[in-house]
């Protein structure tokens, strides 16, 4: 149909009303740094979030970790606490927290636009305070008592966090290291097995938008213990438990990768309906000591993994546990410390980055989609979806009614194709606000398109970190 001239105009008038109005506003993006994709010289971090995926690592806070800087954000976009908020850290003894270390952590994730995975609310092999278990052993009814400190301090420290952590791994390790027993630890043998779905309730009840994970290390991701994670996974939904997500833990100490179950296993745990992430992964050198390139071997390995989980849509990314290899775990950890250095990292120990971080980069980037196309395909759904007659404006006739909000995203389209990435989030705002009827007027678009595109741009913005 072809409008008739007033109403051209009028529609210009809007679509320079609209534009005026996205130069207005503020900037808010954080992603500033021009590179090009295939991975040529995107970092890691920066290939990630154009998959729309998280690249994390493991650290302690900046003031106890030179390394925490050098990595976030310019190679990782989101950051495990890898000590800081575990329960035995936060409070020495029940109920006496001190959050200043993992505050300050918390301020460093969200000064970089870091994503923060909180790690870890209920870990029975980990750090507890000193005096759970006599507190717990003196009471009239220890399982009461218990109960009330788990609860207590799960609401202490999600509500503490809350809006700013955006995933805890609540549980930890719920099995045993290599069975498929639950492990027996104090909260199994004073609660039974409920304490994991309480666990899960109280962090929900202390921040409702909080993803809410099961975490666990698994030495070959097949066998009784893979089984039985599974249908825990798969009990806990069916009871109605608020668990989002796994927390794959690969560390790959046990046994040398590749692990024929490992693609197998995550996809059994994404059909479940649960977000899947590689929340610990580390490699040791010392199962590639026999090959002509160890370090090229390693990267393999590690792209092997990696590739495993972002090949699903469930998988919300990889975390490697540490930054550099002057900084793992497993160099000051029986056993493994005996054969340190195990070298396990993307980094090495001047912060060089080994062949295994850019085979990482590289599973990314296969998954990674420039903005820029991004925003075309945007545009090009929106130009079908005028067409098809599920996109209109009630106020004037598609598509002069629809000229000033298609000139927004051809303009954003265009800004992304020049990496201009804080005006394209500006612009790309306002056209957000236009599809979301937050506009005014506020009936401008219409139809059953519009929360699909609406849904595609709040994405894209999401992925360029807008509102970082
Ligand atoms: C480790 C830390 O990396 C060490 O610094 C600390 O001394 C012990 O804990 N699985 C987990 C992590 O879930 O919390 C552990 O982290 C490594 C194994």
């Amino acid at each position: 149909m072809k409008a008739c001239p007033s109403l051209d105009a009028r529609a210009r008038v809007l679509a320079l009303a609209v534009v005026a109005l996205a130069a207005a506003l503020p900037a808010g993006a954080v992603v500033d740094r021009d590179c090009a994709l295939p991975e040529a010289d995107c970092t890691l971090a920066e290939t990630a979030a154009r998959a729309g995926v998280f690249a994390g690592a493991a650290v302690d806070p900046p003031e106890r970790s030179p390394y925490t800087a050098f990595a976030v954000p310019e190679h990782f976009n989101s950051v495990t606490a890898e000590n800081a908020m575990k329960w035995g850290v936060l409070a020495q003894r029940v109920g006496s927290y001190d959050f200043s270390e993992a505050d300050a952590l918390v301020d460093f994730a969200e000064e970089n636009g870091a994503r923060i995975r909180g790690h870890t609310l209920v870990w029975g092999r980990g750090p507890l305070p000193s005096d759970l278990g006599v507190l717990v052993d003196a009471a009239a009814d220890p399982a009461a008592r218990l109960r009330q400190i788990l609860t207590d301090h799960i609401a202490r420290v999600v509500g503490h966090y809350a809006g700013r952590v955006e995933s805890w791994d609540v549980v930890n390790e719920p099995l045993d290291v290599f069975t498929d027993r639950f492990d027996q630890n104090l909260f199994l043998r004073t609660l039974g097995p409920d304490y994991i779905a309480e666990s899960f309730r109280a962090a929900h009840a202390a921040d409702p938008a909080a993803r809410l994970f099961l975490n666990e290390f698994f030495p070959d991701f097949g066998g009784a213990k893979a089984a039985r994670f599974v249908a825990l996974v798969r009990e806990l939904l069916a009871a109605g438990v608020p668990l989002h997500g796994v927390g794959i833990q690969t560390h790959a100490f046990l046994r040398p990768p590749p692990y024929p179950a490992f693609p197998g296993f995550l996809a059994e745990l994404a059909a479940l309906g649960v977000d899947v992430e590689l929340t610990e992964l580390d490699v040791l050198i010392v199962w590639f000591q026999a090959a002509d390139d160890p370090e090229a071997a390693q990267a393999d390995a590690f792209a092997g993994l990696t590739g495993a989980c972002l090949a699903l849509p469930a998988c919300t990314g990889i975390t490697t546990w540490g930054v550099t290899d002057a900084d793992t775990w497993l160099d000051t950890t029986a056993p493994f410390a005996i054969v340190a250095p195990n070298r396990p990292l993307l980094f090495d120990e001047s912060l060089a980055p080994k062949p295994a971080y850019f085979a990482v980069r590289e599973v990314f980037a296969s998954r990674a989609v420039p903005f820029s196309v991004q925003a075309a395909r945007l545009l090009a759904d929106f130009d079908a979806a005028v067409e098809a007659g599920s996109l209109g404006s009630a106020r004037f006739p598609a598509p002069a009614g629809l000229q000033g909000l298609r000139a927004v995203l051809a303009e954003g389209e265009q800004l992304l194709a020049k990496a201009r990435y804080g005006a394209a989030c500006r612009v790309l705002g306002t056209a957000g606000r236009l599809l979301d009827g937050e506009a005014r007027p506020p009936d401008l678009v219409s139809g059953p398109a519009r929360p699909e595109l609406a849904r595609s741009l709040a994405e894209l913005r999401r992925q360029l970190d807008c509102d970082g």
